[in-house]
């Protein structure tokens, strides 16, 4: 299985890709869960984390608490989305399992220097703060890295916190800048892709008919999550966002895209966070990520019920 640490700010979507990456273990092997702060703050993510992992029977997680605030900003939360808790509508109870002493960015440092070289892939699914600042106290982690594979951004579907930026990046842009220019190989999930990726009343219904404690809490997950999405988008149920960075990593063919330049826009306050993607290739920049554009959304979603069915 492929080694991975996911770093994230759980979130109803966060929540359903940790749940596919512990569904998976032939596939991925998830070493810990970094959080932070993003949907909401950081004593709430990693609390979150915490529950997802426990709801997954899986409370030996290894669960680390990172940066509460951007690089250089303001934290920008999402409660209008995610709710006040972050992972609104289903009940869970309180975790029991503990959150570790070390800093997720101490975390992620140390894992990429002890093992080998190119075997470990970061999977951010909130704002890049604990990857930019990992990088910036260890800048000889980048060529450790296998592959960066982030949800964030977006082309040509444009902004959903801004006219022109995408959550996860506009919240920490500077952070996003650093990740962006760091070397590794990237892989883009935005929301070209994900606002594809939607959880309609057919498939909230497979959840729910898996007639399990999970399928039952990711199909109130997605009840909540999606009121946002229908009323302001009028799109056709709740945008799976961060478990396609999950579902890549199992079956790669699910997803279309192209290896271009991508540039953060940190300057200007009208298109802050902006994630200006060379699509056409007309910049002459080098190609730093692959940014999705497509998605097999009826085959993701067999794959996601299929696993989430295991658990
Ligand atoms: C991203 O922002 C968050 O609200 C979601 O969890 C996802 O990571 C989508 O823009
Ligand atoms: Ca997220």
């Amino acid at each position: 299985p492929r080694k991975i640490i996911i770093d994230t700010d759980p979130g109803q979507d966060d929540a359903v890709a940790i749940l596919l990456a512990f569904a998976s273990p032939e596939q991925i092997e998830v070493l810990g869960i970094t959080a932070v702060a993003g949907n909401v703050p950081l004593t709430l993510t990693q609390k979150n984390s915490r529950i997802v992992c426990e709801l997954a029977g899986r409370p030996e997680t290894l669960v680390f608490a990172g940066c509460d605030t951007p690089l250089k900003r303001k934290l920008v939360t999402a409660e209008h989305v995610h709710g006040k808790t972050g992972l609104d509508g289903p009940s869970l109870p309180e975790p029991t399992m503990a959150l570790q002493d070390q800093h997720a960015v101490d975390f992620i440092i140390e894992t990429l220097r002890r093992n080998d070289p190119k075997t470990v892939t970061l999977c951010p699914l909130g704002p890049l703060t604990n990857i930019a600042t990992a990088l910036q106290k260890a800048p000889d982690i980048a060529e450790r890295i296998q592959e960066i594979v982030l949800m964030g951004g977006a082309y040509f579907e444009v902004g959903n916190i801004t006219p022109a930026a995408e959550f996860n990046i506009y919240v920490d842009p500077d952070a996003a800048a650093l990740v962006f220019a760091c070397g590794a190989p990237i892989t883009v999930m935005p929301l070209d892709v994900t606002h594809h990726a939607l959880v309609t009343a057919k498939r909230n219904a497979a959840f729910r008919a898996l007639n399990t404690p999970v399928g039952e809490a990711v199909a109130q997950m997605t009840e909540f999550f999606e009121r946002f999405d229908r009323e302001k988008y009028g799109s056709d149920g709740a945008p799976l966002h961060d478990p396609c960075v999950i579902a890549y990593l199992i079956q790669p063919d699910l997803f279309t895209g192209r290896h271009i330049n991508v540039e953060i826009e940190t300057v200007s306050d009208l298109t802050l966070g902006m994630t200006v993607a060379d699509w056409w290739k007309v910049s002459g920049r080098q190609p730093n990520a692959t940014f999705m554009g497509g998605i097999d959304s009826e085959r993701f979603f067999v794959l996601l019920t299929e696993r989430l069915g295991l658990l």
